[in-house]
């Protein structure tokens, strides 16, 4: 199977399996000397961690981290840095349970990988997804630990914005509620509300879906391009490439179509800091493919998690009809731990498109320019 790789100049290939031994990824390409130490890399791997609340799989996977090449002690510093040389992270799964699999392992779950999966490759790790299981998605976390590194100033941040058909009220918003309640939601009112919903979701046998926003701030006016490497574009494909994302939006996405021109355009006036000042941001923080040095935001669609107690019509490996009900440890709604993923995507696109837009340009140009120069 190819195409394991994300990324150009800043890239990890990622390996392993839902229930195979380990999981992991290499990053290539991470400059040299930027500090890192294992706990930068584990703290962003606890916040995607299952079993942490009763909202989430009761799989109890540590997500323990191996750091096991590409760093040294600099010798100045005496902290350990990146040498610029391949760097390999390693996660072992300890806690798979194949067994919850068996009844299973010939039929198809609907909104599930396995028929496509088999379509295509002719044989399919049925224990918990393989290769197509969401827990590949700690490989990325952990690069993007790295990724975080890169771009110097830069925060990426996420929260749930809507569970189900509930949104949040966006007036009551604020970050540190993030890590008060089991939801990475920033509303600490409607975070108690998505407690009994999702008991009750549960209750019913079934699961629902989650609307997730990123907010990257301190990324720089210049990253991208205005042909096939748009960054709003990276940023929609490595959204889109996280499981069950079914929809990415950038600033006021499909908002804008009702929009007035009028009311859509950001408006702008020179700021003190010899920078442009946009007076809105329904841009997302890119124009052009380009990033405009606003703070850039995405938000993505995650279905219901596929694998629920109510049984569903469905085939079998061989061609038959029959019908499935998925018992085993699954997440009511996997947008809950969709969040510190999001984040992770987009500070890799970021990573990425910085390393690229110095290799092209280095420090860019002496906007604003002296007229007539
Ligand atoms: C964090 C996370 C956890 C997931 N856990 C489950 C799960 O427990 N059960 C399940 O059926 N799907 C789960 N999924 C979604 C499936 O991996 C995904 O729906 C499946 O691979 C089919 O791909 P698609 O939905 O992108 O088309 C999870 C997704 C994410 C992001």
């Amino acid at each position: 199977m190819s195409f394991n790789t994300f990324g150009h100049l800043f890239r990890f290939t990622s390996f392993g399996e839902s229930h195979g031994a380990a999981i992991g990824c290499v990053v290539d390409g991470c400059p040299p000397r930027i500090p890192l130490k294992r706990e930068d890399i584990q703290r962003e791997l606890d916040r995607r961690r299952p079993g942490q609340s009763r909202f989430t799989t009761q799989r109890q996977e540590p997500d323990a981290v191996k750091i096991m090449s590409g760093v040294f002690t600099d010798e100045q510093s005496g902290e350990q840095v990146t040498t610029g040389t391949p760097i390999m992270l390693m996660i072992e799964n300890v806690d798979q349970r194949s067994k919850d699999y068996s009844d299973i392992k010939d039929k198809y779950r609907p909104g599930h990988a396995g028929y496509t999966y088999d379509a295509k490759y002719g044989i399919h790790d049925y224990r918990g997804g393989g290769r197509a299981s969401a827990r590949e998605t700690a490989a990325r976390v952990a690069a993007a630990a790295i990724a975080r590194k890169i771009v110097p100033g830069l925060t990426v941040r996420g929260a749930l914005v809507q569970m189900g058909p509930h949104k949040i009220d966006r007036s009551r918003w604020d970050w540190n509620e993030i890590g008060k309640n089991p939801f990475f939601c920033p509303d600490a009112k409607q975070a108690k509300f998505f407690e009994e919903y999702l008991d009750g979701v549960r209750k019913s046998g079934s699961s629902c879906g989650a609307v997730i926003e990123v907010l990257a701030e301190g990324v720089p006016a210049g990253l991208g391009a205005p042909v096939y490497a748009k960054l709003d574009g990276d940023l929609a494909s490595a959204l889109m490439g996280i499981n069950a994302v079914k929809g990415v939006e950038i600033g006021d996405g499909f908002a804008t179509a009702a929009m007035s021109g009028i009311e859509n355009a950001d408006e702008m006036r020179m700021g003190n800091d010899n920078k442009p000042l946009f007076l809105s941001n329904h841009a997302g923080g890119i124009l052009g493919g380009i990033s405009t040095g606003q703070a850039i935001v995405a938000r993505f669609a995650v279905k219901p998690t596929s694998s629920i107690l109510t049984p569903r019509k469905t085939v079998d490996r061989y061609g038959r009809d029959t019908e499935v009900v998925t018992k085993g440890r699954h997440d009511p709604c996997v947008g809950i731990r969709a969040v510190p993923i999001g984040e992770a995507m987009v500070a890799c696109v970021l990573a990425d498109h910085y390393l690229m837009h110095r290799g092209q340009v280095g420090e860019g140009t002496a906007w604003p320019f002296k007229p007539g120069a």
